[in-house]
């Protein structure tokens, strides 16, 4: 980060994610239970000198998942060994990185609801034992023997708790849900990207930009670029919030932080749907996304500002989400959907 805070370095976006990435807990703003309860573990295990109880971190994209992973590590002054469910495609992948651990190591799982299962079955004893399992031999002659595996911590992140299977979840010693953001923490974590990226960021720009983070770091520090853009271009330099508002303007984003697919999929639910109900993978379709990417990505923000809801019978638009869009909500009685919204209390379940 010196580099960066003597302006020599001013890395490109895509590397935005690492230089702006907090390395140490007390420069993690906002979350602060979670925080609390981290740093308790961690001191707890430092204290005894042993490895840390393994953790998953769970929540939407951009809440700071993998920055929590980095901290743990460097927090336990330990190594930080990457990998994710979907490279580790054979037993044998994860096999290999495990036996190459070392004592006190920090490995981090990313996407870990994405493991085959097969290779979810080796991690088990590992996590519980410190062992590696495995057969040597085929047929009659087969036998299982057991290697010792280092002490290590297994961070494990995923935007999707409910994928993770309970087997699994039980191994970990402490598991914290990441929320979205509010305005303060968003502004502190401008405020703490602006230092660091030297922008001139006065604190009603810091305000506005917040405001359309979508509770989202990640959406906060790339709106800060955007809107650092604007001001040197269009302006003298400095956020403002006019400055802030224009670029956003600019850039699709509203006032409530929605972007344009965002709005695409509200709209889409809104005015080819009649509000709902309708399926994810049906809405996935209809405008063109993954339904993963409309499950992780667009609905947590939608459904947390009461814009859209899961029913069993799946997705409504809210009245709220039909004000939004400026829409007048159908009346009621063509529309039970609202109706369904009202007694959703549905999080991970909903329907396809
Ligand atoms: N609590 C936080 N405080 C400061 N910056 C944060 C925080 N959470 C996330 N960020 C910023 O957002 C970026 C994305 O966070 P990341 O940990 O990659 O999210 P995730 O892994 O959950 O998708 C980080 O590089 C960092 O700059
Ligand atoms: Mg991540």
């Amino acid at each position: 980060m010196d580099e960066i805070l003597a302006g020599a370095a001013v890395p490109a976006d895509g590397d935005l994610d690492t230089s702006l990435r907090p390395e140490r807990l007390d420069e993690f703003v906002g979350q602060r239970r979670v925080k609390e309860q981290l740093a308790l573990v961690l001191e707890g295990a430092r204290g005894r000198g042993s490895a840390a109880d393994h953790l998953l971190f769970s929540g939407p994209p951009g809440l700071g998942k993998t920055s929590l992973a980095t901290i743990v590590a460097s927090e336990m002054d330990a190594d930080l060994r990457t990998t994710s469910g979907p490279a580790l495609e054979r037993p044998g992948d994860l096999a290999a990185i495990l036996t190459n651990l070392e004592d006190g190591d920090v490995l981090f799982v990313d996407e870990i609801h994405r493991l085959p299962r097969a290779v979810e079955e080796v991690l088990y004893p590992a996590m519980e034992d410190f062992a590696l399992d495995i057969v040597v031999g085929k047929g009659p002659g087969a036998r299982a023997i057991r290697l010792p595996l280092p002490q290590f911590t297994l961070v494990g992140a995923t935007t999707r708790t409910g994928l993770v299977t309970g087997p699994l979840r039980d191994r970990f010693g402490f598991a914290a849900r990441l929320d979205f953001y509010d305005r303060e923490e968003l502004v502190g974590i401008l405020q703490r990207s602006a230092t660091l990226l030297d922008v001139r960021l006065d604190p009603g720009g810091a305000e506005e930009v917040a405001q359309r983070s979508r509770g989202t770091p990640r959406v906060a520090n790339r709106l800060l670029k955007r809107v650092r853009d604007y001001a040197e271009v269009r302006a003298d330099g400095v956020v403002t919030p006019e400055v802030a508002g224009a670029a956003l303007e600019l850039f699709e984003v509203d006032a409530a932080g929605l972007d344009k697919v965002d709005r695409w999929v509200l709209s889409t639910l809104c005015e080819q749907f009649s509000g709902g109900p309708v399926g994810l993978s049906t809405l996935a379709v209809a405008v063109g996304e993954e339904p993963d990417t409309v499950e992780d990505t667009v609905e947590p923000f939608l459904i947390q500002r009461g814009l859209l809801a899961r029913t069993p019978r799946g997705r409504v638009a809210t009245a709220a989400g039909f004000a939004h869009l400026d829409l007048a909500p159908p009346t009621s009685a063509s529309a039970p959907s609202l109706l369904d919204a009202l007694d959703d209390d549905t999080d991970e379940a909903g329907g396809t």
